[in-house]
Formats: C-alpha cells, structure tokens, sequence
C-alpha cells in the first residue's frame, strides 16, 4: 500500500519504572495494532547511561514483552521480533547526542527512501529535567517542517498554580500548544474515557435527569490498600489532594459535569467545555476539605528522609472534599472527592445517585428482579479493581436499560451473589470491554492519532490548579486527622458542616453524605 511515511518514537527514560511497567508494553501494543496502517515505525530508547550498560537494561525490558490474550501468539511472536528489531538505545545527554539522533532518524530515511510523518517523544523523566530536554529537542531534534512533532509530558506537572505556571512559560517557549500531549492517565482508562460517549448515547435517557432536579450527588472515589511507604519523599511534596485529586479525580468529574457539545468526537468543543466546567467551581476553602494521615506515615517518613526526630509531618494521605458548581444545571448539587492510601480497599469509581422520589414503605422487601422505584438509582463508572475486578458501567435496572456501543462494551453477566454498595449486581445492567486494555496503550494510542482531548492542554491545567491552590494553601501546615490505616480501618473520620451540608467521611465508606440540619 502506499507508504503514509515514517513515524519516529523516542522514549526518554527508557529504562525507568514507568517505561518498563507500561510504556514499552504501550509502544509495541501500538506497533501490533498499526503494524498496516501504512506507517513505518522506529523506536528510539534513550537514557542518561552510556550505551552500555542502559542498551543492555532497555532489550531486557523489550525481551519481556508480553503478547496480549486477543492477539495470535504466532502473528504476535513475529510482530515482537520485528518491534525488538526496530529498536535501539540512545545515550541522550549533551546537545551534540540530540543532534546525532537527528542526523541518525535522517539518514535512515534518506536510505530507505522514506518520507517523514512525524517524531513522538515521550519524556517518562522527571520533571526537573524536562527544560533542558525541551530546549534540546526544540534546538536540534524537531523534524522537517512537513512532519508533526508530538511531545508527551507525564506529570507533575507544577505543585499548586504558580509553579505550574512557571513550568507551562518555560515549555511554552520551546513548543507549540498543539504539540504538546500532557498525560493523565486516568483518561486512558476505559470506564473514564467512556463517561462522554455514554452521555452522548444516552442523550434521550439522560437529558430530563441530568441536572439538580435528579441527581441527588455525585461521587468520584479511588481508595488505594497500598502506603506511601517507599515513596515518602516524592509524597512528602505532593500529598494526596496534588497527587490524585487535583488531577485523576477532577477529570473524571469533569465528564460528569460539563454541559454536552453536540458533537462529542470534536476534540476542541471538548476541551473547551470541560473548561467551562471547571471555571463553574465553587472556589474551596478550607471547611470544604476532611483531612486525614495513616498513622504510620510519621514513622515512613522518619526512616526514608532519615529525618531528625520531632518534626511532624502534616501531608495528608487521606481527603474528602465537597465540590459544588454554580452552573444552573447543578446548584445545590454536592460533588464529593475522595482518595486515600492504607485503606481497607483498592476500588476507583465515578458514581452518580439519583433522587428518589417514589413513596416507599420504610422496610420493603419487592421481588421485582431489581426494577422497584425504591431501590437506589444510580450510574456507576467503575475505574477497575475492586468486587468487580475489571472496569465496568453500570446502571440500575430501575433507571433505564443504556445503549452501548457492541463493538467495545459487552453485556456482563449480573451475578446476584456479588455486591456493589451492598446491592446485588443483579439490580444493575452490567457492562464490561470486550477486549481490556491497559490505560498506558490507549493514550499511546490517542498520541498516535493526534486526539488531543485525552489529554490536558495547558488552559485548564492552570484552571484546575488555580481551582485546587486555595484549598492547598489553606490546610499547609495543618496536622490531618490520624486513621489507623489498613484493612481493618473502619474508622469515621469527621464530621464538618459544609455549606450547610453536614459531610461526614469514613475511610472505609468514603462519601457518605448526612442531611443538613435543619
Ligand atoms: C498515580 C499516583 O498518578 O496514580 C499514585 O501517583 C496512585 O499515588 C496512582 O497510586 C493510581 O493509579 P491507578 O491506575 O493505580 O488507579
């Protein structure tokens, strides 16, 4: 077929944790699933360590690469052998490496008679290294001006709005908006990125509901078994409002509450409404927040900082926080955030409730297959983990019975012996991906087909942190409330009254809203 020409992808931190964990597996997914599109691939692996022994530690990590359980094992053997071929190792250090790189891509096509599509490069580096990588790239790495470039940022990105301000003036200089692929990779998990296109094909279902009349609350939870421990000193930093809330959470809100452009597949009316969303915020203060600390976080911090004892951490590990938007659609409406570490569970959702407004007897017991009016109703988008284990979209049967796309989501089997916040999955229409896939390899994806809506543009990455920096400067320095933290952790953790909501979060039942009093 005619060639579409050649597409250049250089991972800049080849051999890291993230490469090695997903980003290797994204890349060859890519090249599994492109392999016709008409394009020639290259992959570039670079490191600061000299060929060897970083080209050594990089085909160690390509060698493991695994084939995925919808893939021919034979088809996918050879597909390995050539990805594993197509790639080398780069020592990326000074200038002069940036320039050979160049040369190098050039002459390699100039061989093989190849036009260039474009150059993605993947900065899986921290951040403090991210200027001078831009800078180099920028000075002697872009391609021919017919060719795209396609830079991808992991966060953080910045640690409250100055700072990433900061951090935005300076790529600014080196690259173009539309280069620039900021990740967040909650937008690559399936149950996230299908929230708008559910809408969208709900519309008929969804229009007369989706609004304060109905919608009695909104909550976006990610509840992590795991600690902080191993990691304190990035922790430390951010805490968990800057490391899971400011970014993975609030855009999986975002979908939920921004208005619905009429055409869903326009990247830009995207972007630009779920902008508009989150300039709708309430701004946040300090009575908005619950904040929390495993108990054994002191203890995490002391051994891996090695600091002097008597100074006592104040980064939460644990938040609740109650959003409210003043958009007419939401007023009044309580969005609840929620995410913490050492908790009794791993389970990420996006959950709205709904009103219910039928007059029920106190202590009903219908057989009626989960279709009574007194049950909850209610939308879940399950992140993974969890009873369920895998992602999933559910929708009360009481509600209505959604439309899905056959080709992506399958109906599940609805198994009245699993529970999800203590109903029987049988009350739901279950739907589950026909083919699972790892978030890394859709936003791998997405660069790759130029989707700019996976991805955070740097309007409402300022807006998102000038929406968290008050709450953040407000609760600096002050002790969090200490949980137990673990499996057992049951614990409530408070009681505020919140804009005339009485909120209470329990660690182990994140978003229990308590009526105001009255
Ligand atoms: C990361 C955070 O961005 O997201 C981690 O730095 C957190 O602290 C992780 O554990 C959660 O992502 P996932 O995909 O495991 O739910």
């Amino acid at each position: 077929e005619a060639s579409q020409g050649h597409i250049s992808v250089i991972l800049l931190g080849a051999t890291g944790d993230l490469a090695k964990k997903y980003l290797w597996q994204g890349l060859f997914q890519l090249y599994m699933d492109q392999v016709s599109s008409g394009h020639s691939f290259t992959f570039h692996g670079a490191a600061l360590a000299a060929v060897e022994p970083g080209q050594r530690r990089m085909f160690d990590v390509l060698k493991r690469l695994s084939c995925p359980p919808d893939e021919a094992p034979d088809r996918c053997a050879v597909l390995k052998d050539q990805f594993l071929k197509l790639s080398q190792y780069h020592q990326l250090k000074s200038a002069e490496n940036y320039t050979a790189l160049s040369r190098e891509i050039e002459s390699l096509l100039a061989q093989e008679g190849l036009h260039e599509a474009g150059r993605i490069f993947y900065f899986s580096v921290p951040p403090f290294a991210y200027t001078e990588i831009a800078r180099h790239i920028n000075s002697s790495c872009r391609p021919p001006a017919d060719a795209w470039l396609r830079v991808v940022l992991e966060k953080p990105f910045g640690h409250d709005l100055p700072s990433a301000q900061q951090l935005a003036t300076e790529l600014a200089s080196f690259f173009r908006e539309h280069e620039m692929y900021r990740v967040d990779h909650y937008l690559g998990k399936q149950a996230v990125a299908h929230i708008l296109p559910f809408r969208d094909q709900n519309r008929h279902f969804l229009d007369p509901i989706w609004n304060r009349h109905h919608v009695e609350r909104v909550e976006v939870v990610l509840k992590e078994t795991v600690d902080a421990k191993g990691r304190t000193s990035f922790y430390e930093q951010y805490g968990v409002i800057r490391d899971v809330l400011q970014n993975h959470l609030t855009e999986a809100l975002l979908f939920l509450l921004m208005e619905l452009p009429a055409n869903v597949s326009s990247a830009q009316d995207v972007l630009q409404h779920k902008l508009q969303a989150l300039q709708s915020l309430w701004e946040l203060e300090r009575s908005s927040a619950v904040l929390g600390q495993y108990q054994a976080y002191h203890s995490h911090v002391q051994e891996e900082l090695q600091e002097a004892q008597g100074r006592v951490s104040t980064t939460p590990t644990f938040a609740g926080v109650l959003i409210r938007s003043d958009s007419l659609r939401w007023e009044g409406v309580p969005f609840l955030l929620t995410s913490g570490k050492a908790l009794d569970e791993r389970v990420g959702y996006a959950r709205v409730l709904f009103r219910n407004r039928a007059h029920c007897p106190q202590s009903g017991t219908l057989r009626d297959g989960g279709h009574s009016p007194c049950k909850p109703r209610q939308i879940i988008f399950y992140f993974g983990h969890g009873a369920l284990g895998s992602p999933a979209v559910l929708v009360s049967r009481n509600l209505f019975r959604p439309v899905m796309p056959k080709d992506s989501w399958k109906e599940a089997e609805a198994r009245s012996d699993l529970h999800i916040f203590g109903q029987p999955l049988s009350d739901f229409y279950v739907y589950s991906p026909v083919r699972e896939r790892d978030a890394y390899s859709v936003l791998i994806s997405n660069i790759y087909h130029g989707r700019k809506d996976s991805f955070i543009t740097t309007e409402s990455l300022l807006a998102s942190w000038a929406f968290w920096t008050p709450l953040l400067d407000s609760t600096a320095g002050q002790q969090p409330r200490l949980y137990p933290g673990g499996v057992e952790n049951q614990q409530l953790l408070d009681f505020e009254m919140v804009s005339g909501a009485a909120v209470a979060f329990s660690t182990a039942e994140p978003a229990q809203l308590l009526e105001p009093d009255p």
